[in-house]
């Protein structure tokens, strides 16, 4: 299995992590010489196609379908963890987006509408590899749980009115112009990025095209940024490798306040 642009995991037992090809996000050439060197071992490559966690970092055009091109040649499945962007970037997902299918997709979060929920899809003649129709046995104690069921089903029935994406997209674009806006004010050099409702940003000149470039970001300021935003009542994700996102339940209203307590506390954390 190859993965793409996750960063490494001490928590991953290193019997299991010698059975996975590391190759940094955006990077065509390193995916296919891995591919040369060990093509007839690699069974999948999973691949965040917006990486969340790392931050936020776009695919650069061609990428995906690089990597689509050279799963087709070596007989591999391509994996996208659409656990973020799926009804995020688009009610498609990024694959819809970018017109990369991926063979085996996962899902979750958004599907739950808050409550737990996780799911998988793919090519019919992979699904009937699962049970019941094939060998490969699935099942848990909460699959299928009606009330995450229920919740999901109302989540999507919202995504389905008209003009839903557009005004989530247009509000996200508000909410990180905004941001650059503020960093500018304050001589910040700032990074930043979104597609639909998935948004991100780095502390650093950029561009930030993986996960080293996202390493090398101004953490310390992010981690001062973050605690100020919270003494002001706004919760950004406590790590500055972590994708935002926009609620459909944000108004207008929410992010001018967000924007205005973000600008505040950007000036007090650069100020200590
Ligand atoms: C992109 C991505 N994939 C997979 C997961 C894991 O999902 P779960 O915790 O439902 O197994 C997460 C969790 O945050 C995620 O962000």
């Amino acid at each position: 299995m190859a993965t793409l642009g996750l960063p490494d995991s001490p928590g991953v037992p290193a019997a299991l992590a010698q059975l996975t090809l590391t190759v940094p996000f955006n990077d065509a050439e390193a995916a296919a010489g891995v591919f040369r060197r060990r093509g007839d071992e690699i069974a999948a490559v999973i691949v965040e196609p917006y990486v969340g966690n790392a931050g936020f970092i776009p695919p650069e055009p061609g990428f995906l379908a690089a990597l689509r091109a050279l799963c087709d040649q070596h007989g591999a499945l391509l994996i996208f963890d659409e656990v973020m962007t799926g009804f995020r970037v688009a009610a498609g997902g990024a694959q819809a987006q970018l017109g990369v299918r991926a063979d085996l997709t996962t899902l979750g979060k958004i599907i739950g509408g808050g409550l737990p929920v996780g799911a998988y899809g793919g090519r019919a003649e992979l699904m009937r590899l699962v049970a019941p129709e094939g060998p490969v046995y699935q099942a848990g104690t909460l699959s299928g749980n009606p009330v995450a069921m229920a919740a999901g089903l109302a989540t999507l029935r919202e995504t389905e009115r008209p003009g839903f994406y557009e005004t989530l997209e247009r509000r996200t674009g508000r909410l990180v112009a905004g941001i650059v806006d503020a960093a500018r004010r304050h001589g910040v050099p700032v990074t930043t990025g979104h597609a639909g409702s998935m948004w991100g940003l780095y502390f650093a000149p950029g561009p930030v095209r993986n996960f080293s470039q996202a390493k090398a970001s101004d953490t310390a300021l992010f981690a001062r940024w973050h605690r100020a935003a919270l003494a002001r009542g706004v919760f950004l994700a406590p790590s500055a490798f972590e994708a935002g996102f926009v609620s459909s339940a944000h108004t207008d209203g929410d992010i001018d306040f967000t924007l205005a307590q973000l600008d505040a506390a950007l000036g007090e954390a650069r100020a200590r």
